[in-house]
């Protein structure tokens, strides 16, 4: 079946990185570029949830500005893709607190990354209920922005990485609990559409993601990272005293993630296994494997980091695209807000 309108967010972080990018913003361009023609594809800079979080004051709007910079370089087309700021459609505020009046707290409280949250505070020893206090409300009914942000354009499909299915089955929730208390059909139950991508693993420990939470910024490849710069992280990425390459991981979980890139930069398309079969047998070293995995990394990002330079250097064109975007987002949005304002009498 054709998607009919495809949406999906990303929280204004600055400068992508490949764990970002494979799991997410490519597939992003892939589900653009193979999109029928009427198929309308919205992609959100959400920055009101960038604000669930603190974070160092006067870079958000740098953040914001290099992650729509990304969006154009990795091949999003703003005359085919609206791109947008969340905080400048304002709709999806609005649907956030009149789905908050018929969301559960009970289902929230089960939200795994919620709880990972208190648990997190519970190991600097605070009681559960001193957690609650410390933590902020945004955090707690950020899934209902999450579905709100979806379901004000009434997505038919949300493109997502594994961390974010409890969430999208939440906002399916959210549209059975209003359509039911307000007796409409008016909101649209999305599908998710899981990457094919899971996890791409740090390079300096290979048991955790990819992330820009790392403190050690070698463990991560930016898109704008130099040839040299990607060389080095990859050629010093943490592996095993084991000889040769095998595919397993959960025993060699460093080079198997290196086995993974290559793969994932595989003109013939071939799985881990199959490449291991092909052409990492006795005799290839890790450090061939490791010049492959760099070379095809940067044959990708080459590409990708001249046009942001020339996107990030355009600063009028940006504005502009800006201020596009958003319009034609809230008149999306305002479509789905008609019909929802009318169901709830106001
Ligand atoms: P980070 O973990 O760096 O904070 P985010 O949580 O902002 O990244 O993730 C943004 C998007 O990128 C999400 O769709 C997420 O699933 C995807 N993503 C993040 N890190 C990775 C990774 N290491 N491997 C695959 N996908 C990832
Ligand atoms: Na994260």
């Amino acid at each position: 079946t054709t998607p009919g309108v495809i949406f999906s967010g990303i929280q204004p972080t600055g400068v992508p990185h490949l764990g970002n990018y494979l799991g997410a913003l490519q597939q992003w361009r892939r589900m653009q570029d193979s999109a029928a023609a009427d198929t309308k594809l919205l992609f959100s800079i959400v920055d009101l949830h960038a604000i669930t979080m603190p974070r160092p004051r006067g870079l958000l709007r740098q953040w914001k500005r290099e992650m729509f910079a990304a969006l154009l370089a990795i091949g999003l087309d703003p005359s085919r893709s609206i791109i947008f700021y969340q905080s400048m459609v304002p709709a999806h505020s609005e649907l956030q607190w009149i789905l908050s009046c018929t969301a559960s707290t009970g289902y929230l409280n089960r939200m795994t990354q919620w709880k990972s949250k208190l648990s997190l505070k519970d190991n600097v020893s605070l009681s559960s209920n001193e957690a609650k206090q410390t933590l902020k409300h945004g955090l707690f009914s950020y899934p209902i922005l999450q579905a709100a942000d979806i379901l004000v354009h009434r997505a038919t499909h949300v493109p997502v990485g594994e961390d974010q299915r409890q969430h999208l089955e939440f906002a399916r929730e959210c549209v059975t609990n209003f359509n039911h208390t307000y007796g409409t059909s008016c909101l649209v139950a999305p599908e998710t559409i899981l990457s094919p991508v899971k996890r791409v693993m740090s390079l300096r420990s290979p048991l955790q993601k990819m992330s820009k939470s790392d403190a050690d910024a070698t463990s991560r490849i930016l898109l704008t990272d130099s040839a040299h710069a990607i060389k080095n992280k990859v050629l010093k990425a943490v592996t095993d005293s084991q000889d040769g390459i095998s595919y397993d991981p959960v025993g060699r979980p460093g080079v198997s993630n290196l086995v993974e890139l290559a793969s994932y930069f595989d003109a013939a398309g071939r799985t881990p296994e199959q490449l291991v079969e092909a052409e990492f047998g006795a005799g290839v070293s890790l450090k061939a494997l490791k010049n492959r995995v760099a070379e095809a990394v940067d044959a990708e990002l080459a590409p990708i980091r001249e046009r942001y330079a020339e996107y990030l250097a355009k600063g009028e064109l940006i504005d502009r695209l800006v201020e596009e975007g958003a319009e034609k987002a809230r008149e999306s949005a305002e479509g789905t807000m008609r019909l929802v304002r009318e169901a709830v009498e106001l």
